[in-house]
């Protein structure tokens, strides 16, 4: 893509808008010892039940779409202490970010960092290999089912529930996870697709080089009347990123509104390294970046270390990552992900939109978790912010 706006030097319009604070800080919570060691347990009991299932195969475990462990997982996510529940609930300040630590994990048990997602999906389901891995795996399942609807996408990482974020030869400078060596903007996860994550999950199992994961609130910047108006109606479109590939030109490109919510719950929706900007007036560009330069303003870095869980409310905060010398050597940063849909609504305008032929992989089923009924807790939570 060309319109990379963080690689550009945007022409700031004069600045009329109010400056919010973006001193409320990233959230820090804790995971009990007791939930983590509820959570250790769950995860190695479903890890040793499923391989030992007839016909389980490796690559049952690679993909993790078995419906047999989607249930265990199901089952077992129900059973963890409500404090587990209550730690991955949905950010709750306007930094719209928060970081969870105690989760038990062993460096020792890793085995070296694989060289791309399909190797680290491979070795996931590799009994000699994977062991760790593959726990990790199901961990991050019970976290996500414990906060809602974990979920992936047919088009990325063969639609794996867990991702695996690790830097991989020949993709240094893409705008996508498995880069490095580039700053990789700020963003909304799959700002795309009406059918979005509204929270991520990013757990840290490897960052030797204390790699930045940034995180910028629109509920902190400053955008005068003239600037909502203007980024609050369809505009531009998003294109899809290039994990997905480049097959998809086939699909009509809708405008869609960056800015939504009202002025006090402001929600974003951005990724301006797929946003064809130049084909935006000098109005629409000016305001565009402008809130470009808010976010950069309120940005927070993130340095996660291992066994920290990083939750980002999608809907309300762009995420990226500072630049970093891969080291292809066994140690580099890895980090899981996870996409989860909570019972929150979105604009109705958006279940138009085509998605660009990109479809979700949904093994739960379309329950939105543990937390309750759908609109319980998940939406209070977020509009609360
Ligand atoms: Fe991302």
């Amino acid at each position: 893509m060309n319109h990379v706006l963080c690689e550009r030097n945007p022409h700031h319009p004069v600045d009329t808008a109010p400056r919010r604070s973006p001193d409320e800080p990233i959230e820090r919570r804790t995971l009990t010892a007791s939930a983590a060691h509820a959570v250790h347990t769950a995860a190695t009991e479903i890890a040793v039940t499923f391989r030992a299932m007839p016909g389980v195969s490796e690559q049952a475990c690679r993909t993790l779409a078995d419906p047999r462990l989607i249930d265990l997982v199901d089952a077992r996510a129900t059973e963890l202490p409500e404090s587990v529940r209550s730690a991955v609930r949905p950010p709750a300040t306007r930094a719209g970010a928060a970081v969870l630590t105690g989760l038990p994990l062993l460096d020792d048990d890793l085995g070296p960092t694989p060289q791309d997602w399909r190797e680290a999906a491979a070795w996931s389901g590799d009994p000699a290999r994977g062991r760790a891995s593959f726990r990790l795996d199901v961990t991050m399942l019970l976290l996500a089912r414990s906060a809602g609807e974990p979920f992936g996408w047919q088009g990325q990482q063969g639609g794996r529930l867990v991702n695996n974020i690790l830097p991989s030869p020949g993709h240094e400078h893409e705008q996508s996870g498995a880069s490095s060596t580039t700053l990789l903007c700020p963003h909304t996860e799959d700002a795309f697709h009406p059918q979005r994550a509204h929270l991520l999950m990013l757990g840290c199992l490897r960052n030797p080089d204390r790699v930045g994961t940034t995180v910028s609130s629109v509920r902190q910047v400053g955008l005068n009347e003239a600037q909502r108006h203007l980024l609050g109606h369809p505009r531009l479109p998003i294109l899809p990123d290039v994990s997905y590939g480049t097959d998809f030109h086939s699909y009509p490109a809708a405008p869609i509104a960056t800015v939504g919510g009202d002025e006090s719950h402001p929600t974003l929706r951005y990724d301006p390294a797929y946003t064809p900007l130049d084909d935006a007036d000098d109005e629409f560009r000016s305001a565009y970046d402008h809130l470009g330069a808010e976010l950069e303003r309120v940005c927070h870095t993130a340095v996660l270390d291992p066994g920290e869980l990083l939750l980002v409310d999608n809907d309300v905060v762009v995420h990226g990552r500072v630049p970093f010398t891969p080291r292809y050597d066994g140690t580099d940063r890895w980090l899981k992900r996870v996409n989860v849909r909570l019972a929150r609504d979105r604009p109705a305008a958006e279940s138009a939109e085509n998605g660009y032929g990109q479809r979700t992989v949904t093994p739960f089923g379309g329950r939105t978790g543990t937390r309750g009924a759908p609109g319980h807790g998940q939406t209070e939570a977020a509009d609360d912010q």
